[in-house]
């Protein structure tokens, strides 16, 4: 499906039951609502689950590129609103949860609870920003796959990367199908995010915090320092996982988020 929000379209999947309440999930970068397909399926027919592609990635419109946090917030908020819902649970996944961290600070009235997965509340370092600007110039001077080649190393634990070839393939697969203009803008979006780290203790909903316990880019520490500012969090470190705790290990994954889900 495709929603006409802010001048551009973006493609969400929507499944469950309408009348329940409603779960949204915002992929990471550079992937595509496709990552949840397991999650979605965990709740069944309990919620109203979203699923959508930001940032040009995936099924949804590239427009400028030209993106930031707050224009990704801007798209968030305007699709909440196309799909009348007042209030959601948001789950976002390391890029997904900056979205989730800005949106809580700009607009904590929309959301009944958040799940932060393999993700932090700090902005870029120098170092990091530099990381960015060399990525986006590789990116559209290399293209998609060639991208994909490098990141999908930097994202799975050397175990999945051996045994778990279909969810290594399909990641590899998701990132080369997306546009190199859109990955250098969101590369570009990261590499400007505030860091919202200040306003984690002021979160007043229920918040679960998950992370693979071998994520090198958003690691267990990144996750620890989150659950010691936000008041009443969960956390769970994801066994056998890197930074796909999801893929690679659906199982402890969607448990765990079950399990928060039904306390909300
Ligand atoms: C992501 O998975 O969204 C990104 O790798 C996060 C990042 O690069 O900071």
């Amino acid at each position: 499906m495709q929603a006409k929000i802010n001048g551009t379209n973006i493609y969400y999947v929507e499944g469950g039951n309408p009348a329940a309440t409603s779960v949204i999930f915002i992929h990471g970068f550079p992937f595509s609502s496709e990552i949840w397909e397991s999650q979605l399926e965990a709740l069944g027919q309990d919620y109203h689950a979203v699923a959508y592609d930001f940032g040009g990635l995936g099924k949804s419109a590239i427009g400028d590129a030209q993106y930031t946090l707050e224009s990704h917030v801007d798209d968030l908020i305007a699709l909440l609103d196309f799909l009348e819902i007042d209030k959601v649970i948001v789950v976002g996944l390391s890029m997904g949860g900056y979205i989730a961290l800005r949106a809580l600070e700009r607009n904590p009235e929309r959301f009944l609870g958040v799940a932060l997965c393999d993700t932090q509340s700090k902005a870029d370092d120098n170092a990091g920003k530099l990381k960015r600007a060399a990525g986006a110039k590789a990116v559209k001077k290399d293209g998609s796959a060639a991208f994909a080649a490098g990141f999908v190393e930097a994202v799975f634990t050397p175990a999945s990367i051996e045994n778990k070839v279909p969810q290594v393939d399909f990641i590899q697969k998701v990132i080369s199908a997306n546009d190199p203009l859109a990955i250098a803008g969101n590369l570009i979006a990261m590499a400007g995010r505030t860091d919202t780290t200040e306003s984690l203790s002021g979160i007043g909903v229920p918040t679960l915090i998950l992370v693979g316990e071998e994520d090198k880019l958003t690691p267990p520490d990144a996750a620890r320092d989150m659950h010691n500012r936000i008041k009443g969090s969960q956390l769970h470190l994801v066994p056998q996982a890197a930074h796909m705790s999801n893929l690679e290990n659906p199982e402890f994954f969607n448990a765990r988020l079950l399990e928060f889900l039904a306390t909300i």
